[in-house]
Formats: C-alpha cells, sequence, structure tokens
C-alpha cells in the first residue's frame, strides 16, 4: 500500500516481524517494562539525572505506560506522576492517570487541578501524533504537540523544572527549537540507543524556564 508520498507502508506482518526480533522489545519483556520506550528514558535519565526521589513529574502521552514504571521507580514513595493520554492506561500505585486529549482545555484543567498549584519538577512528553509517513503534516503535527507541552512547563515548573520532550526534525523543526532556546535558559538534544536510527525522532531537554518567557 502506498501512503501520501508515494512510499511504500511496511505490511502489518513485516512490522510484526521487526517488532518481535527487536532486541529492545525483548528486553522489555524480560524486564516487566509495558514498551521498549522504557529504555529511552533510562538512557536520558542516566545521563541528565532527571528523575529525583521525591519529584512532581507530569507525564504527556503517557500510554501504555513505561515511562511511568522508570519514573515510579526513581522517585520513590514521596513522589508524584500525574500522567494523560488519549488511550487508556493500566493502572499503576502512584501515578494519578487522566484520559483525554491533552490539547482538550478541560483535560489540562483536571491536570491543574491535580496538581493544586504544586510546582512541577519535570515535565516529560512523548506524545506522537498519528503517523502518515508524509513529513510536512507528520513534522507540524508533532510540534504542535510539543509546543502545548512546552506552554504548560512555562505556566507550571519550579524555577530549576525541566522539560523533556520529542520531537521530529522535519519542517518547522529549526523553528520550534529557536522558540524552545529563548523560552529557556539551555536546550540540548538527545537520541537515545532505543530510538531507531532511521527515526527522524529526537528529544529536546530544555532546562530552566527563562522568567518573562510566554508560548
Ligand atoms: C510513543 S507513545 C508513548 C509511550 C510512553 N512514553 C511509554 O513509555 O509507554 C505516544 C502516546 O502519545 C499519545 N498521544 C498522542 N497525542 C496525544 C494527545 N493529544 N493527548 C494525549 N495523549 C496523546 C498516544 O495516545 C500514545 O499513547
Amino acid at each position: 500500500m502506498l501512503n501520501p508520498a508515494g512510499k511504500r507502508h511496511k505490511s502489518h506482518k513485516d512490522w510484526l516481524v521487526e517488532h518481535v526480533n527487536d532486541p529492545w522489545v525483548q528486553r522489555a519483556q524480560r524486564e516487566g517494562f509495558r514498551s521498549r520506550a522504557a529504555y529511552k528514558l533510562i538512557e536520558i535519565d542516566r545521563k541528565d539525572r532527571l528523575l529525583r526521589p521525591g519529584s512532581v513529574v507530569v507525564d504527556l502521552g503517557a500510554a501504555p505506560g513505561s515511562w511511568c514504571q522508570v519514573a515510579q521507580r526513581a522517585l520513590g514513595p514521596r513522589g508524584r506522576i500525574i500522567a494523560i493520554d488519549l488511550l487508556p492506561m493500566q493502572g499503576m500505585t502512584q501515578v494519578e492517570f487522566i484520559e483525554g486529549d491533552f490539547g482538550d482545555d478541560a483535560v489540562l484543567a483536571e491536570l491543574e487541578a491535580k496538581l493544586g498549584g504544586a510546582g512541577v519538577d519535570l515535565v516529560m512528553s512523548d506524545m506522537l501524533p498519528n503517523m502518515t509517513g508524509v513529513a510536512s503534516i507528520d513534522s507540524p503535527r508533532a510540534i504542535h504537540l510539543g509546543e502545548l507541552a512546552a506552554e504548560f512547563a512555562l505556566a507550571h515548573l519550579k524555577a530549576d523544572g525541566r522539560l523533556l520532550i520529542k520531537a521530529y526534525q522535519g519542517p518547522g523543526f529549526p523553528e520550534f527549537l529557536q522558540q524552545l532556546k529563548r523560552q529557556f535558559a539551555s536546550v540540548v538534544s538527545r537520541k537515545p540507543e532505543a530510538s531507531r536510527d532511521r527515526s527522524a525522532e529526537i528529544y529536546l531537554l530544555a532546562s530552566t524556564p527563562r522568567p518573562q518567557a510566554t508560548a
């Protein structure tokens, strides 16, 4: 089958074969993680020390929940994780979950009510729009989700808080990166080993919101 760019989509069978043979998928199954995405956060956390005991973390695009699993282990009993996804997610003891669209005002209001004015140490967004395979469509959608996450982070992060966002290196990416650099004192990119080489996916880690910054 051809996508709108005229390229062949992987058949479901091809995808399944790649998935079951993927060493990260096999490792996730062995180690009890809900998805291979766990290893992306573990690698970034090892380098950048994002997850600290007692932290308040907001996880955007959380399902099936492997980032929540990693965070729950690192934060300990005094930590707090509030997670959002369009899809339902199997419960976890320490995760307060909201099912809904992060772009929806009612969902944002529910998240803010749960926070009750508490500052956030880390906003992490692994949100991914439905991909078409056409960069001129996918990239703006992915960037829009990143902008929503950044807007939320600027309003709710503590002074030394951090924002980790999945981004796509496609049309609009350089402008998005410049925008983040205006809003945060430091922005670095991370491409963890578990992120497939052929994917345009990259993670941006923004630290210390500039006090005057707005979305
Ligand atoms: C790559 S998955 C996240 C994997 C997750 N980090 C984990 O470790 O299990 C991306 C998720 O983003 C969610 N998502 C995409 N757009 C969203 C939106 N507007 N609001 C909430 N969740 C969204 C999708 O439903 C999907 O579950």
